[in-house]
């Protein structure tokens, strides 16, 4: 069973592009299974830092083939922007495939997800801006174009001249002739890339190449089983990997939750563990907590045990990958959320969350010593394996990695881990 997926716990940004290029030295396939360029994956290689949106992180690391999926929606300008950034940093990007099933944003999906955003005000959802909203509204509505459809342009003008007439109902005017013209350059330089994804990933599969599903976003921004309504539109549990890939459960023999030593969130919503405060600063400065798509400076709080847990259980994770301890090295004193006030409601997770939950917490003592040089388990401070080994008790699986800096070589690798040994080729 060769596939293993790789997702966020949290409500994004725990660091999964960096722990997808740290296995990718152990994997045949690197796929992205759903959202669009919402997301933004900071890969580091020595001096080099590449900024992903869409293409999987396993780009840098050159596996053989990286797939952007069917359950993906994807922007024609922002990915050619991103494969002419690769190229110009010489990246090798023939080996990247895309999805003829995958939506494409178009220009009007970015102008519907601003205005409905305005529309909100105050309770705005705090999206990235990046029309992801409403290029799933389309695909459930059936009435989205494809990557697939970029192979007749003619009928790309049909499905855009009838959208036209229910655009104008929405103040929004499309110029047929000048969308068809971008279309027409994008298809350019993206049909050499489009294929038949599921069948090529049967055939990797059937050839027991290594297949690493490349999450997006974080277990509590997804659509069903997150913090409802402020989440994204796509799936991004494991569940959402078969769905957004093509392929059944039984392929999945590894699920590794990345999970930051504490909590961000950006955009609205509720964040139990959110602390506007000293400490709350402190988390973004020693973090860089500032989001790679917007720049918004990221809400930071403590480490939410009670969601982490939640995340476990709906994506049946069977390890953790911990990332960013080392920004705890300077706190004299953690806390970690370790309940709910409110959990014995009987309401859902999310609901609870959403009503405001009061966190219960527990305090660990820090460690005050710098992490960022441990290469081993034992390196850690006493104390910080503590803290780790509260954590793996608590939600029931082990970390298995354990990043204490943004090089590949500042990710501990325990005993434990699956997809060892590690070879970078690039
Ligand atoms: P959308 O995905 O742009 O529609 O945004 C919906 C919500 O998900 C907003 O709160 C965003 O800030 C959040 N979001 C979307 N993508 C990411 C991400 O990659 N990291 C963190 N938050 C994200």
């Amino acid at each position: 069973m060769p596939v293993t997926v790789v997702l966020g716990t949290q409500w994004g940004d725990e660091g999964k592009g960096r722990i997808v290029d740290f296995l990718s030295g152990n994997a045949d396939v690197v796929a992205r299974f759903g959202g669009g360029a919402n997301a933004g994956h900071t890969v580091r290689v020595g001096d080099k830092t590449y900024k992903l949106r869409m293409v999987p992180s396993g780009i840098v690391a050159g596996v053989e083939h990286c797939i952007i999926g069917p359950g993906t929606v994807i922007s024609p300008a922002a990915l050619t922007a991103e494969l002419d950034t690769l190229e110009y940093n010489g990246v090798d990007i023939s080996r990247l495939w895309i999805s003829d099933l995958a939506h494409l944003i178009m220009p009007y999906h970015i102008e519907l997800d601003k205005s409905a955003e305005r529309e909100r005000g105050r309770d705005a959802l705090g999206t990235t801006g990046n029309g992801i909203g409403p290029a799933y509204v389309d695909r459930v509505a059936r009435i989205g174009i494809r990557a697939g459809d970029l192979r007749d342009l003619r009928r790309c003008r049909q499905t855009l001249f009838a959208r036209a007439q229910s655009l104008r109902g929405q103040g929004i005017v499309l110029d047929l002739d000048s969308a068809m013209a971008d279309l027409d350059r994008h298809a350019q330089r993206m049909l050499p890339h489009i294929c038949d994804t599921v069948a090529l990933l049967h055939d990797d599969l059937k050839a027991d190449k290594r297949v690493l599903a490349e999450g997006a976003q974080g277990s509590m921004l997804d659509v069903n089983l997150g913090t409802y309504p402020f989440v994204t539109s796509s799936e991004t549990v494991a569940g959402g990997a078969c769905a957004g890939l093509g392929f059944g459960p039984k392929e999945v023999d590894h699920v590794v939750g990345v999970v930051k030593a504490y909590a961000t969130r950006v955009g609205g919503g509720p964040f139990p563990t959110e602390q506007q405060n000293e400490i709350g600063e402190q988390l973004r400065k020693r973090g860089s907590e500032f989001g790679t798509v917007t720049g918004r400076p990221r809400r930071c709080g403590w480490l939410d045990l009670v969601a982490l847990r939640y995340a476990v259980a709906v994506n049946g994770i069977t390890h953790l990958a911990i990332t960013k301890l080392d920004v705890l090295d300077t706190l004299y004193e953690l806390s970690v959320c370790t309940a709910y006030e409110e959990s014995a409601s009987g309401d859902s997770l999310p609901f609870v969350i959403s009503r405001g939950a009061t966190p219960v917490w527990k305090t660990r003592p820090g460690w005050l010593k710098p992490t960022v040089t441990a290469r081993n388990w034992e390196d850690l401070p006493r104390n910080a394996r503590d803290y780790i080994e509260f954590v793996e008790e608590f939600v029931g699986v082990p970390a298995a990695y354990v990043s204490v800096g943004p090089e590949r070589s500042q990710i501990i690798v325990r005993p434990n881990a699956p997809l060892m040994p590690l070879v970078h080729t690039r």
